[in-house]
């Protein structure tokens, strides 16, 4: 969502935040802005739009100082417009504010603020604050030796304000000064050589500095060209732990790919072995974690397991539930985040909570999550970003480690989450029933997965065929049974998501009481057909569709021999171990929304209305 880059060193400010922003495009984001500060003047720049609009009105424009501030705005309160883009400056001039989050109680401060004759400009609750953090540097003595007008007039806004925010503010009297505060919206702070940054996310900072300190909820920060310093929210000091990126700037480019969504699935057998690496046990049975801060027995006492999470997120949920209950034999449920974090479900007792989340930052994920601590239950994260909120607020968890996604659209981050669920059901499974015979099987499978991700992606140019042949449509289905219904949600989830074509998943056999009122010639049908227990009962449901003349695309394993003329087009993937199916299953419906979306000329990895990490609720 909104995207933070600050800036103040030895460099050119403006051509770095804009760099910057150009590496938080991704996260999703409608307008655009910086703000430089030179001999106590803002010089400020606004655009709805692309990054590539900012440039555009800033190329003529002188762009002055070492210091400064850019922002990705993703509307929430007021409308797309260059004056409600990012930064705001206060009416009196002094103060300019970015700002991710909402701040909820905005009106009252509004017409606070109003009484004491500050105006607006813009209909932005960020502007608000703003002003509010203005009003308090007005009324604040100059600074006592050891303390900062600055920092204490922001704490002090801060102090009034309900909601959630990560916000970076510059003074007009304060050159070569940052101050920046988060509460439930990310912030790092880059310590490089003679310079210092802030960024929403550690893309926007990893060509400059690889050391970053993550600044926590309730902290605020003071930065200067050589210096940070860092307090709490109630003047306490924190002693900050600096960081080391593992991850370097070329893994968060594009390279030789025309997207980084396609990138990023042709990435999946790397990083597939980088999410099992070291995690299997030395006998071969089972699986290892090191961060679940559970013992074995603390695992075996458990009789439930709730699984929430957002989006595709969710999905992989949905397929780790499915392979707990196959392997262990233990009752799992899963829900919308953003239901669970309302619904006040009635839960269990010895029940477990697991999280997922690739970016770490999914306000439902975080809040269902807290919820569910609130109500004294632990909870355990499976999350891609070291440091992420998610990440510490949990109780343990597991790293996915596959490197910075990029693309809005999940492909690595998800199959990864999948074989982190299997060999999450496969560690129960070993502590209960499931034998070690069962148990090498399965590791041997799962090590496999690699190698037949990469079979899979054989298949790109063929599926780029059927891609074009079936772009013009508007209506599509995927159906699926078992593991590979949620596979089936997922495929029309990433079909909507980057070609805007209209497509549902469900289970392939429920088809009938509904859906089937779509099939038609219009309306294509993707099938998961892999061989075992459920073919037959799939084929006749390819049956029903065909008898009403709707396409068939069936993605069979290469065992499966198919009735003569049921298909119009056929992906072929390997047979494999239930436990690897369903991620083998996933590239190519990957691979044929992929190619759909650019057969319609759509921008795979900047959908519209889409966020890569939705911070908002
Ligand atoms: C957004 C993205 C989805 C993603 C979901 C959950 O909606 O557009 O692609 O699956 O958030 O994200 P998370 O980072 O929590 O996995």
């Amino acid at each position: 969502m909104c995207g933070i880059v600050g800036y103040v060193g030895k460099q050119k400010a403006a051509p770095l935040i804009l760099e910057g922003l150009k590496r938080l495009e991704y996260r999703g984001y409608d307008s655009a802005g910086l703000v430089l500060l030179e001999n106590g003047r803002f010089t400020v720049a606004k655009k709805i739009g692309r990054v590539a609009n900012l440039e555009t009105v800033t190329a003529p424009l002188p762009l002055p100082g070492h210091h400064g501030m850019g922002h990705t705005r993703w509307a929430t309160h007021g409308g797309v417009t260059d004056a409600n883009a990012h930064p705001h400056v206060s009416s009196d001039g002094r103060i300019a504010l970015i700002h991710n989050g909402v701040i909820e109680n905005y009106s009252k401060l509004k017409a606070f603020l109003l009484g004491k004759g500050y105006t607006f400009v813009s209909e932005t609750d960020t502007e608000v604050l703003c002003n509010l953090i203005a009003y308090h540097y007005a009324k604040e003595p100059a600074a006592a030796a050891g303390d900062s007008r600055f920092v204490n007039s922001v704490r002090k806004a801060l102090g009034h304000t309900e909601g959630t925010y990560g916000i970076v503010v510059m003074a007009t009297d304060a050159p070569g000064e940052l101050v920046t505060a988060r509460k439930g919206s990310p912030l790092i702070l880059g310590l490089g050589d003679g310079e210092s940054l802030v960024a929403s996310d550690v893309a926007a900072i990893v060509s400059r500095t690889q050391n970053v300190v993550y600044l926590k909820d309730g902290q605020i920060a003071h930065l200067t060209a050589t210096t940070f310093a860092i307090t709490t929210q109630n003047s306490g000091t924190v002693d900050p732990v600096i960081d080391k990126v593992t991850w370097s700037i070329a893994d968060a480019e594009k390279g030789a790919y025309a997207h980084f969504m396609e990138k990023e699935i042709f990435e999946q057998p790397a990083a597939l072995e980088n999410a099992m690496r070291g995690r299997f046990s030395e006998d071969g049975s089972t699986a290892q974690f090191g961060g679940l801060n559970l013992s074995a027995g603390e695992f075996r006492g458990i009789e439930r397991f709730m699984f929430c999470a957002c989006g595709t997120a969710l999905h992989a949920c949905m397929v780790t539930e499915h392979l707990i209950e196959r392997f262990a034999r233990i009752p799992v449920e899963c829900d919308y985040a953003s239901e669970f974090r309302y619904r006040n479900a009635p839960l269990f007792r010895n029940t477990l909570f697991f999280v997922m989340s690739q970016s770490g930052e999914t306000i439902d994920t975080l809040a269902a999550l807290r919820e569910a601590k609130r109500k004294g239950y632990k909870v355990l994260a499976v999350n891609n970003v070291v440091g992420s909120s998610i990440a510490r607020e949990a109780d343990g968890g597991i790293y996915q480690h596959v490197g910075p996604e990029v693309g809005v659209a999940s492909t690595k981050a998800f199959t990864s989450q999948l074989l982190i669920g299997a060999m999450l059901a496969l560690y129960i499974g070993r502590l209960r029933d499931l034998s070690f015979g069962e148990g090498v099987q399965i590791v041997r499978a799962l090590k496999g997965a690699p190698d037949l991700a990469r079979r899979a992606l054989q298949q790109a140019d063929h599926i780029r065929g059927i891609a074009q042949r079936y772009a013009h449509h508007t209506d599509m289905l995927f159906l699926g049974r078992l593991a590979l219904f949620p596979i089936a949600l997922e495929g029309a989830l990433k079909l909507k998501e980057i070609s805007y074509i209209h497509a549902e998943g469900y289970p392939a056999a429920e088809m009938k009481h509904g859906p089937i009122a779509l099939v038609s010639e219009q309306c294509p049908s993707v099938f998961f057909a892999p061989s075992g227990e459920m073919l037959n009962k799939v084929v006749s449901s390819m049956q029903e569709i065909k008898a009403r003349k709707g396409p068939i695309i069936a993605i069979v394993t290469a065992d499966v021999e198919l009735p003569a003329g049921l298909a119009d087009e056929t992906i072929v993937i390997p047979e494999c171990h239930e436990a690897v199916l369903p991620i083998v299953a996933s590239i190519p419906v990957q691979l044929l929304s992929y190619y759909i979306a650019v057969a319609r000329g759509c921008d795979v990895d900047k959908p519209r209305n889409l966020a890569k990490s939705v911070t908002v609720e």
